[in-house]
């Protein structure tokens, strides 16, 4: 009999990978993925810590499923299985099952290979007593085995732009961050396995590949033969060679960790797209001390430049935080004129969230609602100004833009620029999948729109007889 699962999602990229790969653990044992979670055999919530907001919303979705179990109930339908995964899970672990008695089954990042076994530990649990507290099923360790050695090799297609998590964790402990609790220590795959998967995604349909890490240029992953590792440039330029594979891109990387390496490689391969998400934090150096981000503003700035003079049209997107405890109107100051000096064509930027357990959690000197929020704005307002000043010198462009899913209106596709811009066209949708040339005729501030500068299928099918209008665009 089939079953449903579904997965929802917050956070970051890594996130979306591994709930692609909850599924692939998932299909063997007869889960097909189900839509939304009214009908749904299992419900998984891939969660996020990062934030206190990110946490909170976990929170009120179980609330929502509670009910939702309840009315099932009451209807006479069947039970569904509530689990918990992700960073939450990972920094929260037994607190929740305790908070939220209605969870079955809490697991960390590290763990959701053995969802098969937590599965069916979670069915003799509630084959015991359905109603007595604490019989939720809890695994966040930091196992031996790795995952990846473990996940099926068989992959379900990501579609024309495909995640591949390459490296996990993070060893550099930013003092306002719990990645390094919820994720545990840098770990890189081997590349020999990398390149197996991007093959295998590129096999499945994938145009574009993303590697990902928490610290992806930190990657020091064993080189395919020999005792030597490879570093990430090297890795990409053997990533460019597989044939069907048009798109490399990497995320998210440190300043401090863009070796030689792939400065090179950004000057040297047409696939690594030129668009880079280079978080700086703050433009403070007194402030980027206190975060331990372990470089000063102007070495971001020296990066940048390098980065420019290696692929001069290169677009730059950052993190950035305000309200950081002690920050001053002055620090602040600083992060706005570097801001205007870099130049960003994207960029998110957050208020200070003291975290549990983390160094700056515990800093006496916080920084008051409303002037993160003042702050907040301010560096918003910027940072949108740059943004749709880089989207209007896209106007008139003609540039390549794959196309990956149905845009909002009918007989539209969305798709993206080389500088990660969302492209709406108005195209076929059996071109989904294709890289074409789009002139850019209109710019907002969070997307473009753009006609077809080049029809090769048109040309094809007209010679082939096939009907006109299946492909004008
Ligand atoms: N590894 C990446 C970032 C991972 S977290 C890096 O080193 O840049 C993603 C972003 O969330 C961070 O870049 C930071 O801007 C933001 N962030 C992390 N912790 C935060 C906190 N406690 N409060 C507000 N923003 C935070
Ligand atoms: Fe967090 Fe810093 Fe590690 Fe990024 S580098 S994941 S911000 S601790
Ligand atoms: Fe959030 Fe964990 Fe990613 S805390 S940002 S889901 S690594």
């Amino acid at each position: 009999m089939t079953k449903t699962v579904y997965i929802k999602t917050y956070g970051c990229q890594m996130n979306v990978y591994d709930s692609a790969r909850m599924a692939d653990v998932l299909a063997p044992l007869g889960y097909a993925p189900a839509e939304d979670p009214e009908g749904a055999d299992l419900v998984i919530l891939n969660t996020c810590h990062i934030r206190e907001k990110a946490a909170e919303k976990v929170y009120s979705e179980l609330g929502r499923l509670r009910d939702l179990r309840e009315s099932r109930a009451r209807a006479g339908a069947p039970d569904m299985t509530i689990a918990v995964a992700g960073c939450v899970a990972q920094a929260e672990g037994d607190v929740m099952l305790r908070r939220a008695p209605q969870v079955d089954l809490v697991f960390g990042p590290q763990t959701y290979h053995r969802l098969p076994e937590l599965l069916a530990k979670v069915r003799r649990a509630r084959s015991g007593s359905r109603t007595a507290p604490g019989r939720g099923v809890l695994d966040i360790e930091f196992p031996m085995e790795s995952k990846f050695d473990l996940l099926p090799e068989t992959m379900t297609g990501q579609g024309p732009s495909a995640f591949l998590s390459i490296q996990e964790g993070c060893d550099k402990f930013c003092t306002f961050c719990v990645v390094p609790y919820t994720r545990g220590a840098e770990f890189s795959r081997p590349a020999g396995a990398v390149i197996a998967e991007a093959e295998g995604l590129a096999a499945a349909g994938a145009r574009e590949i993303t590697l990902l890490g928490q610290n992806v240029n930190a990657y020091r992953g064993d080189a395919p033969a020999g005792s030597r590792t490879w570093g990430l440039g090297r890795l990409i330029r053997r990533l460019a060679e597989i044939p069907g594979l048009d798109r490399l891109r990497y995320t998210t990387s440190h300043p401090r960790d863009m070796d030689d390496e792939l400065l090179e490689a950004h000057g040297e391969l047409d696939k690594l797209m030129p668009y880079l998400h280079l978080p700086v934090q703050s433009g403070s150096d007194g402030i980027l001390a206190a975060m331990n981000r372990r470089h000063g503003a102007d070495d971001y700035r020296r990066v940048v430049e390098r980065l420019r003079r290696a692929r001069p049209d290169i677009a730059l997107s950052s993190d950035f935080i305000v309200g950081f405890p002690g920050e001053t109107d002055r620090d602040f100051a600083e992060t706005l004129r570097l801001v205007t000096d870099i130049g960003y064509a994207q960029a998110y930027s957050f208020k200070y969230s003291a975290r549990p357990g983390t160094p700056a959690g515990a800093l006496e000197a916080q920084i008051p609602e409303a002037v993160k929020a003042e702050r907040l704005a301010s560096l918003q307002s910027l940072l949108d100004a740059q943004q749709e000043g880089f989207n209007q010198s896209s106007v008139g462009q003609a540039m390549p833009v794959l196309l990956e899913r149905p845009g909002r209106k009918a007989g539209q596709l969305l798709g993206r620029s080389p500088y990660m811009q969302a492209v709406h066209v108005a195209a076929p949708a059996h071109y989904r999948g294709r890289i074409v040339k789009v002139r850019i005729a209109a710019a907002g501030p969070k997307s473009l729109s753009g006609v077809l500068a080049e029809k090769p299928a048109v040309a094809r099918r007209w010679a082939s007889g096939a009907a006109a209008a299946e492909v004008a665009p």
